[in-house]
């Protein structure tokens, strides 16, 4: 069974495809988008042991002459220095305007590879082939590239959609679990922010923690519900003017608690699984949202192995100070994305610290 999904946009529109065991036929789905001979492939060193030479044998049989390039894992290597590297190897190999830049891995490969497709020679070509389930979900697609500054995560960085997103699901099967119950969270998202149907499936099954427990089919209308959710949203905003913000849910609190713990203790999922379960209970105190379905969505995150709590040692004073410095301050005022109902959302800038004081206070570590 494979999924095809449309990323509709003015300046260049391209597909997401979902295909069980799609990597081996990477070369055939790029055929199609007439792209230049060259291509680098970027990676890391774990990803392509596993999947490089399954990649770089269907890029050669298409008639793709590859080079590859290893960016080192981890988000403190996001950063203009690994660029610099990519532009060495696209340098000494001469890439052209025409040639592309394949993505093979996770949410921070993905985000570095599409910035220097982005600027190497004002914009080659870029394939998006994400291996976590965040990046297949979200990351990988609707065109956020970057890296990171000392300062901030993402401050630099640029719009850059990709000609192809393929995801194939069997990679998934080497996702540690705790990767995948990071991606679970931002599937949970969708659920309360658009779909009210996926959020209803999900609610269906004993287990959502491993993807052992998951079925293939399944997993596949996960991916492809999750996938439709961001296509539509990026198709109708795809600079975050409006409707794309809604994406966001989760994010600020989330964002807050990852920062207020050095990005160690909690990873991004968990960190905005925390975020939803506030949210959800800021809907609430402003009477936006039931208890009974915030209480529907915390049994959810649980399911997925997510937290519910704060870290421990994680100070509310702390949280609230660090709101302000979020990208998603305007005017000095938070916006909060709040669900309405299950399968719908809006942002609002009319919490006040008071409220997130009341809402984080039993969220506290035991
Ligand atoms: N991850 C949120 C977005 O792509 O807009």
């Amino acid at each position: 069974m494979k999924s095809v999904i449309p990323v509709e946009l003015p300046q260049q529109s391209y597909e997401i495809a979902i295909a069980p065991g799609g990597l081996s036929h990477l070369g055939h789905w790029m055929q199609p988008l007439k792209l230049g001979q060259k291509v680098l492939l970027v990676s890391n060193p774990m990803i392509f042991k596993r999947y490089g030479e399954t990649a770089i044998a269907s890029l050669t049989a298409a008639g793709f002459q590859v080079i590859s390039h290893m960016l080192p894992a981890g988000e403190r290597y996001k950063t203009l220095a690994s660029i610099q590297k990519v532009y060495d190897v696209a340098l000494e190999h001469r890439l052209e305007r025409s040639s592309t830049l394949v993505a093979l891995g996770g949410g921070v490969v993905g985000d570095m590879s599409g910035f220097a497709a982005a600027t190497w020679l004002r914009g080659i070509n870029f394939v998006q082939v994400p291996t976590s389930l965040l990046a297949m979900v979200d990351a990988a697609i609707g065109g956020k590239t970057g890296v990171n500054h000392p300062q901030g995560k993402n401050l630099i960085g640029a719009f850059y959609q990709p000609r192809l997103v393929l995801i194939d699901p069997q990679v998934l099967a080497t996702l540690p679990p705790r990767e995948f119950r990071a991606g679970m969270a931002e599937v949970i998202k969708y659920g309360v922010i658009w779909d009210a149907e996926l959020f209803a499936q999900l609610e269906s099954v004993d287990r959502l923690d491993q993807q052992r427990y998951i079925s293939a089919d399944l997993l596949q209308t996960i991916l492809s519900c999750s996938c439709l959710a961001k296509a539509h949203v990026v198709s109708k905003d795809e600079k975050e003017a409006g409707l794309r913000a809604i994406l966001n849910y989760g994010h600020t609190i989330g964002h807050a608690v990852e920062s207020l713990t050095g990005y160690r203790i909690v990873n991004h999922g968990e960190a905005v699984a925390i975020g939803m379960v506030a949210a959800g209970q800021i809907a609430v105190a402003l009477s936006l949202w039931t208890q009974a379905e915030s209480d529907r969505q915390r049994l959810l995150i649980q399911k997925a192995g997510l937290p519910t709590q704060l870290p421990a040692g994680v100070n509310i004073e702390a949280i609230v100070a660090a709101l302000q410095t979020d990208k998603k301050v305007e005017a000095g005022r938070v916006r909060f994305v709040l669900p309405t109902q299950i399968g719908a959302a809006t942002v609002t800038d009319q919490v006040s610290a008071e409220t997130i004081r009341q809402v984080l206070q039993p969220m506290q570590a035991d």
